[in-house]
């Protein structure tokens, strides 16, 4: 008789997805256990049934976890994002690439103790493509899944190789031992850049469209890092997170594909910055471009086509450009940053 709780556990819990993920999974009943390196913030707390501070590099600690609950599904989010990255590739590898192998056991382990499949969702990213500068990214338009797999970041590289770890794990885990069964059942997202009310991203290439809004609204100054007519996929967390839900929770038969891109609307940082304008009017937002971040932006596609995610399981991003802004991220940083 096993005595584990059944649980999901969210590792990254204090990013920026991780907050509203944690929150939307208690909500739906879920017993969630919340990991992160750091000390896990109020906000997350409040709705996790347990907290663990830990590093997914210390597998010891990940097996003790193991043994404690019975998990059936493992939503693994953390990562050291695109710019962190650059500054320190070989960390980024051994958290991005490492981590998530880690986690990959874990879940053949969690499987093996309920005699069923664990769920293994893994946030890829926008990041796992490559293109060779802006007139490469205009030509290709809206990219398939298939196409420009050539990151130029260490973390693209990692997310790619981190969908491959999964498909390897669903479909030929230790193909030559004697009858395996297929554990983990990997479903992976590659996120656009995402922008949300509640968090700031750390670390990452599209941080400044957050940076942008937040700034505003905090009453301070804030220089861009990119050039005001780049474009990049961008989404509102609330559809990002529904999306990983969706597919969390689609039937196994319904996914063509271990990897789906999402998009909802792909505009300008010149775009962004006046939309916010328009709510703050003393915005000061500047256009102070840093070459080299600028060139990973441009490594990135300006578009992707999402058709499979809305054939497989259903995608429909509720929150366009504007209604992102007026519907979502200024009433929700306005509440933020107001004094009581
Ligand atoms: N938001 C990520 C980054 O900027 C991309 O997935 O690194």
């Amino acid at each position: 008789m096993s005595s584990r709780q059944s649980a999901v556990l969210v590792t990254g819990a204090n990013g920026e997805i991780g907050h509203s993920l944690v929150r939307r999974l208690a909500a739906q009943g879920e017993r969630v256990v919340a990991l992160d390196v750091r000390e896990i913030d109020a906000a997350c707390r409040v709705h996790a049934s347990a907290t663990q501070v830990g590093d997914i590099l210390d597998f010891g600690m990940l097996q003790r976890l193991g043994v404690q609950y019975e998990f059936g599904a493992i939503f693994h989010l953390a990562a050291l994002l695109s710019t962190r990255g650059e500054f320190q590739p070989e960390l980024a590898h051994r958290v991005n690439v490492e981590g998530t192998l880690n986690l990959l056991r874990l879940a053949v382990d969690a499987a093996e103790t309920r005699g069923a499949p664990v769920k293994f969702l893994f946030p890829s990213s926008i990041a796992a493509y490559g293109l060779k500068g802006a007139a490469a990214r205009r030509a290709a338009g809206r990219v398939r899944e298939e196409d420009h797999l050539q990151p130029e970041t260490m973390y693209g590289c990692n997310k790619l190789y981190g969908e491959h770890l999964g498909r390897y794990y669903m479909h030929h885990y230790k193909r030559l031992a004697a009858a395996q069964a297929h554990v983990v059942d990997f479903r992976s997202i590659r996120f656009p850049g995402l922008i949300s009310a509640d968090t700031v991203p750390s670390g990452g290439t599209s941080d400044y469209a957050p940076e942008m809004l937040h700034a505003a609204a905090r009453g301070e100054e804030y220089n861009c890092f990119v050039r005001e007519d780049v474009r990049l996929p961008f989404m509102a967390m609330p559809d990002a997170v529904d999306a990983m839900l969706q597919l969390a929770s689609a039937p196994a038969e319904n996914l063509t594909s271990h990897v789906y891109n999402i998009g909802a609307f792909a505009p300008s940082a010149g775009e962004i910055a006046r939309l916010i304008g328009e709510h703050f009017p003393s915005a000061r937002i500047h256009f102070a471009p840093d070459e080299r971040r600028q060139a990973i932006v441009e490594s990135w596609p300006e578009d992707v086509d999402d058709s499979r995610a809305r054939r497989d399981f259903g995608f429909a991003p509720r929150f366009d450009l504007v209604r992102t802004f007026t519907d979502y991220l200024i009433p929700g940083v306005k509440r933020r940053y107001t004094k009581p």
